[in-house]
């Protein structure tokens, strides 16, 4: 079936698929196996070891290549080994600028794993372009963009860091896990790689751990490829099948999210026991321009602040909750809470937290697609506590 002629609500249904061709069955079979037979030395079907290609897996790579809009697509055992592999393009000497309110296993993985491989790393607010540009010299080879950022629900100008990146020659890589591509689409705005924790919309169900990268330029995707096969971070063939399954529901689910994403955020700034809202889609939120022109819609990440910023008031809250789960996690059918200063983004130091809002009193929802009403009376239940 030719792509392109396909709507997005389509393509995650039919992107890169075909029938399985020896028999005819839909959904890809889970090809638990490591190895294929070959007729004669080197005479195969195009599948020689599981680590270097297993059909399972090229069907869900295909997949995410399809929903971002890109050529190809390559998929990790998790969403670090997805960022792992995308780092390992650098050379010593080379930078990296990133925004300052990063996921912190990345945060973690860039400064206490590359740093001693003699990477840099210049962590601003890259919301403010003029701020990046300060940091760029001949030495940066990547722009490493989280839009929405996590937890804070920043957002940052997609196709400004790409005018950036290109300045330079250096590549733009976003994370797109927050958004999906049901929402935001980076390689249309001129990203060279968009990265998943695919472990959460994309899988949506809270039952796997996976990552995955979508590339545009094909060199650059053959070295990629070549990173996967010869560090071997990849996925196995039965979290592949789930992420495929869980893609199929990604616009239904996405849709659901961004309406409950939005009552609650509503409900929340108007909550009493509340300082701050963090979600993108209210006006005044300072992304809401940038937002506008490259989402969709706003998404069902929503982060607030509790009046007094206390960790006891936090900790009552989340641990009071009956509907929303105290998980770390997001993007899965349920609704989570989490509490990222110690979370989520415990690994980040504390004068570093401070910094990007990330302090005791802050809560993160992941909002599911259960019952509007049913959300609401457990967080009204759970700020009484502390109102
Ligand atoms: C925005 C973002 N990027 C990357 C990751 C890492 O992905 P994984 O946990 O699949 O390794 C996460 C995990 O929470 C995340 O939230």
């Amino acid at each position: 079936m030719a792509d392109q002629k396909l709507n997005f609500n389509s393509l995650t249904i039919h992107g890169g698929q075909q029938p399985e061709p020896s028999t005819g069955a839909v959904m890809p079979p889970i090809f638990q196996t490591s190895t294929y037979a070959q007729r004669a030395p080197g005479e195969h079907q195009g599948f020689e070891y599981s680590r270097t290609q297993n059909p399972t897996r090229k069907a869900l790579e295909d997949s995410i290549a399809s929903l971002e809009g890109a050529p190809h697509g390559l998929a990790f055992g998790s969403g670090l080994a997805a960022i792992d592999a995308v780092l390992k393009l650098l050379k010593p000497g080379d930078e990296v600028i990133s925004t300052n309110d990063l996921y912190g296993g990345t945060y973690r993985l860039f400064t206490k794993i590359f740093a001693h491989y003699g990477i840099g790393f210049h962590f601003v607010d890259m919301s403010d372009p003029a701020l990046v540009r300060k940091y760029l010299n001949e030495k940066t080879k990547l722009l490493w963009v989280e839009t929405p950022t996590n937890p804070m629900m920043n957002i940052i100008d997609i196709q400004a860091m790409s005018e950036l990146a290109r300045e330079v020659d250096a590549l733009l890589v976003v994370d797109n896990t927050f958004a999906t591509a049901y929402l935001q689409r980076p390689i249309e705005f001129g990203a060279d790689i968009v990265m998943h924790s695919a472990t959460k919309y994309l899988g949506g169900h809270s039952d796997l751990v996976l990552g995955s990268l979508a590339v545009k330029d094909p060199a650059l995707a053959e070295q990629l490829y070549f990173i996967q096969n010869s560090s071997g971070a990849v996925c196995g063939p039965m979290d592949a099948f789930l992420t495929l399954r869980g893609i199929k529901t990604l616009h239904v689910r996405m849709q659901r999210h961004c309406e409950n994403g939005r009552s609650i955020a509503h409900f929340l700034r108007e909550h009493e026991a509340v300082e701050a809202t963090y979600w993108p889609g209210f006006e005044d939120h300072p992304g809401y321009t940038v937002a506008q022109k490259q989402m969709k819609d706003f998404g069902g990440m929503v982060s607030f602040r509790l009046k007094g910023d206390r960790f006891e008031d936090a900790s009552k809250v989340v641990s009071s909750l009956k509907v929303f789960t105290l998980a770390e996690s997001l993007g899965g059918v349920e609704s989570l809470a989490g509490h990222p200063a110690s979370m989520t983004h415990a690994a980040i130091p504390a004068e570093e937290r401070a910094k990007t809002g990330v302090s005791d009193g802050l809560i993160r929802l992941s909002v599911g697609i259960e019952d509007i009403r049913d959300l609401q009376s457990d967080l009204e239940q759970a700020l009484a506590l502390v109102g």
